[in-house]
């Protein structure tokens, strides 16, 4: 069989070097994380955002690559600490670390891309040894003043070796959020298993392509995110390195992810569930389900457009609620722009003042939303619906609706 995508415009999967085989194509679309000065007059960058799926070892991806400088700067505005929900789970997930993995004489955990060190702090507040790993200094200043200790420097394995020459092997290297932005993920494992103890773990977590496909979240598809992992697929890439993966765990944060442990080779007995859900995984690189997912996609962007353009023309105010990294490719590839979606609230600081990155609609404060009394607000952030719709009752109460986009268009 011939595959559409071996040719020279094909990419060679970043993990085995197989084929790659292209099942949608949002087209050229921003960095969904620069949002603008609007006195700035500058071109925008713009590149391809098409995925992909690796024929050999199942590992989905993106087929262009954006160079990291340009994603990952001083002025990263993406501040891990502004959801109350993710705090908590962040919280939660430093205690569970401080009761099993580094249980041991002076333990030491590395944190791939700490942000603005959520998780770290508690395990500083603990007394535990730490490093943050994060390459944007802006929100790495911020963990600093939490008592989070920190290199400023993208993860690889040069960085890694320095580290343990430094400090020491590390009993748990943790990331969340932060392996599937890495395409260079050879260097990862590499780095890994220089810094990682004989019996330590790597875990990490990351959106889960089952989620992604059964629930059509087809915007967590952007520059940023890289990967798009399953069992099946980080358990091929981790056998490459001379690693195992030997648990993983359903999380409902981010509208579904995966945590997965990974252990060097025979070192751990893998839990049943790894095996458990890699069984159900098969129909993820089929491709009548990826066309599926495809058909899903255009549905959704051909409903949304619809219902912008009938409540336009019934002289509503829409809106739209989280300056969501994800929402520049539902606003991108639909080509909604102010006079769809007037504003878009946002409680992050970097964000506010801004235009969101291609369609240019402004970003305003969540403390304006109330005098621009909105008949309706799509909700960009739906992984914090929860949260949000709690904290802004007043605008439910007062007759306003949201609008939600995923699984399909509907108003709550
Ligand atoms: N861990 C936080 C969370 O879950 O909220 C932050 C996630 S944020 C979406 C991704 C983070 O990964 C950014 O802070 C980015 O700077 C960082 N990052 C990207 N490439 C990295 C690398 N090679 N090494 C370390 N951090 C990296
Ligand atoms: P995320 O989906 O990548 O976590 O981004 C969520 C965005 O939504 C981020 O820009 C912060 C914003 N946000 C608010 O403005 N108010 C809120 O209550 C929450 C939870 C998020
Ligand atoms: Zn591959």
């Amino acid at each position: 069989m011939s595959l559409p995508h071996e040719s020279e415009e094909g990419r060679a999967c970043r993990v085995c070097g197989g084929p790659v085989h292209e099942f949608f194509d949002f087209g050229r679309q921003p960095l969904s994380d620069a949002f603008r000065d609007p006195r700035d007059t500058s071109p925008e960058y713009f590149f391809r955002l098409a995925v992909g799926i690796c024929e050999s070892c199942t590992m989905a991806q993106l087929v262009e690559e954006v160079d990291r400088d340009r994603m990952f700067h001083d002025a990263y505005p993406y501040h891990s600490s502004g959801s109350v929900y993710m705090r908590r789970h962040f919280e939660e997930t430093a205690h569970r670390f401080l009761t099993d993995a580094l249980t041991g004489p002076d333990p030491f955990v590395v944190e791939i891309g700490s942000n603005d060190g959520v998780m770290l702090k508690t395990v500083g507040k603990a007394g535990v040894r730490h490093l943050g790993v994060e390459p944007c200094r802006g929100v790495a200043e911020l963990a600093r003043s939490q008592g989070v200790r920190v290199r400023t420097d993208f993860f690889e394995a040069s960085v890694a070796a320095e580290i343990v020459a430094a400090e020491g092997p590390a009993d748990l290297i943790y990331a969340a959020n932060t392996i599937c932005h890495i395409p260079y993920i050879g260097s990862i494992f590499r780095g890994v298993d220089a810094l990682l103890a004989e019996d330590g773990v790597f875990v990490f977590e990351d959106p889960y392509l089952g989620d992604i496909i059964d629930r059509n979240t087809f915007d967590q598809i952007y520059d940023e995110h890289f990967f798009f992992f399953t069992v099946r697929s980080v358990g091929a890439a981790a056998a490459r390195f001379g690693f195992q993966l030997v648990d993983v765990e359903r999380l409902g944060v981010h509208g579904g992810e995966l945590r997965y442990t990974i252990a060097r080779a025979g070192r751990r007995e893998p839990s049943p569930a790894v095996a458990e859900l890699a069984a159900t995984e098969q129909r993820l690189s089929d491709r009548a389900t990826l066309a599926g997912f495809a058909a899903g996609v255009d549905r959704i962007r051909d409903d949304v457009l619809e219902l912008l353009h009938r409540l336009r023309a019934k002289g509503k105010r829409v809106v739209g609620y989280g300056a969501t990294a994800k929402s520049a490719t539902l606003l991108n590839y639909c080509g909604i722009g102010p006079d769809l979606v007037s504003v878009v609230f946002d409680a992050t600081p970097a964000k506010s003042g801004r235009l969101m990155p291609g369609s240019h609609i402004p970003v305003r404060p969540p403390e304006e939303m109330a005098d621009a009394d909105p008949d309706y607000a799509v909700l960009f952030a739906w992984n914090h619906a929860e949260e949000i719709m709690t904290k802004e009752r007043a605008f439910r109460d007062s007759g306003g609706r949201w609008i939600l986009y995923v699984p399909d268009v509907h108003i709550v």
